[in-house]
């Protein structure tokens, strides 16, 4: 297959066809976050390679296998971002945004790039919709971002999840949790694959989430953070439970949910789909608290949260949920032309009707009034009218519902404010009849 026709494995187009949804998916989305107090934030697609190292952790996999690096022409080592939270952390930080009033609210739709093995819901280049909360450390903060996926998915109609959830601890408690899982991982060293025995050294609880059977077998023995935690810790998570509780969100507690990114502390959650026939567990978002990362990157010692959902998932789910989604805007006029005259009247008109935020198309290719009318079906304009030498004339033209065949008489003159306001009404109407 010639390189230059096919798209880089993992990578995908979204046609006309499907763009539309994402552009419903996103827009929803930011509308649900601004509703929580966030407001949009777009940051490079690459950033400096320490940056994710630091941040994102150099024994997580994102770090140590999936990473596109490379050098640019200046010797620099540069990272596609794999992932949103360092990079709006980084922003947030140089340009002062956490020195102003707190907490500091950002969200973000951002493409991220990991080099995974393709499958279905797993991509090279994917989306990701997300938010981060610097500056708040209290239970209510966590809940409130929980809440906000909950409020998300019942905006978009997406039903059949859990939210799972669990605590990981500060660095205080994690010391301890930590020397108990080498403890238990020391007595299974045989059976650990060869990145496993890496991560003892460095980072046991990476442990927990290894893509191996073998190792993954071994975790589900492990000892579970819930139990390690310090008094603090263990208070926030009882807090963060009860406030979701509070606002009937329901939950499921995984203690042996550790998330693959090692920032993160305290509360970490997963929002899992649970729809059948959908590859079982499909984690449609992840996220959780991240107090040391600002610190980590330079700042200042600050608390932070987040989540990111990927929006590939999300549609994957909807779509074989058969959830209603909203069609794509047709042509709304099509005005087929007969004429030199009546041509050159079209393009007059049709910038009228545009002008009146009427989407409007008229034949630019050269077809008969015939092949004007098969494309005006093929493309499913909404209603149609014929412009010829006898309408400029007569001063009146006939547009046709195409759906239900009934015709309606407008002046050439009015047409452009009068269609509109036909519009409004008919709208109005189908609005009245369906509350009937
Ligand atoms: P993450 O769990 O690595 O977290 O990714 C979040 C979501 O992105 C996943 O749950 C999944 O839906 C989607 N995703 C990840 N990898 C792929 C892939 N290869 N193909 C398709 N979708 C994918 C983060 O990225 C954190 N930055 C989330 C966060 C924000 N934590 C705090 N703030």
């Amino acid at each position: 297959m010639p390189l230059i026709t096919q798209a880089v494995r993992g990578t995908r187009d979204v046609l006309p066809t499907q763009t539309y949804l994402y552009r419903y998916l996103e827009e929803t989305a930011l509308q649900t976050a601004r509703n929580f107090g966030y407001h949009e934030l777009r940051t490079p697609v690459f950033e400096h390679t320490e940056l994710f190292e630091r941040g994102v952790g150099d024994t997580t996999d994102v770090v140590q296998k999936e990473m596109y690096t490379f050098l640019d022409k200046g010797e620099r080592s540069i990272t596609l971002r794999p992932e949103g939270t360092a990079g709006a952390a980084r922003a947030c930080l140089e340009h002062g945004l956490l020195g102003g009033a707190l907490p500091c609210k950002v969200s973000y739709i951002t493409t991220c790039y990991r080099y995974e093995k393709p499958q279905a819901g797993r991509y090279r280049e994917f989306s990701q919709f997300g938010v981060e909360c610097f500056g708040a450390p209290t239970p209510a903060a966590d809940a409130e971002m929980i809440s906000l996926v909950a409020e998300y998915f019942a905006a978009i109609g997406l039903e059949n999840y859990r939210i799972e959830l669990n605590s990981i601890g500060c660095p205080d408690c994690r010391k301890v949790y930590l020397d108990k899982l080498r403890e238990y991982f020391d007595r299974h060293t045989a059976e650990l694959c060869t990145t496993c025995h890496d991560r003892m050294a460095k980072n046991p609880m990476r442990i927990l989430d290894c893509k191996s059977p073998v190792c993954g077998e071994i975790a589900t023995q492990a000892p579970a953070t819930l139990e390690h935690l310090c008094d603090d810790c263990d208070t926030h998570f009882a807090q963060v439970q009860h406030l979701l509780t509070s606002i009937d969100t329901p939950f499921t507690l995984n203690s042996r949910m550790v998330r693959g990114l090692d920032y993160y502390t305290h509360t970490v959650v997963e929002f899992v789909s649970e729809l059948e026939g959908l590859q079982s567990n499909l984690v449609l978002g992840g996220g959780g608290r991240y107090n040391g990362l600002v610190e980590l990157l330079g700042g200042p010692s600050m608390p932070g949260c987040g989540f990111a959902l990927g929006l590939e998932r999300i549609l994957l789910h909807l779509q074989a949920a058969a959830t209603p989604l909203p069609g794509r805007e047709n042509c709304e006029l099509y005005i087929a032309t007969q004429g030199e005259q009546a041509h050159a009247a079209a393009f007059n008109l049709a910038a009228q009707l545009r002008a009146e935020g009427i989407a409007t198309q008229f034949d630019i290719v050269g077809r008969s009034l015939k092949a004007q009318m098969k494309y005006a079906d093929k493309i499913d304009a909404n209603y149609t009218c014929v412009l010829g030498d006898s309408e400029l004339e007569s001063g009146a033209v006939r547009l046709k519902n195409m759906q239900t065949g009934t015709q309606h008489a407008f002046k050439l003159t009015d047409l452009p404010e009068e269609f509109a306001h036909f519009l409004v009404q008919q709208a109005h109407e189908e609005l009245t009849a369906m509350y009937e």
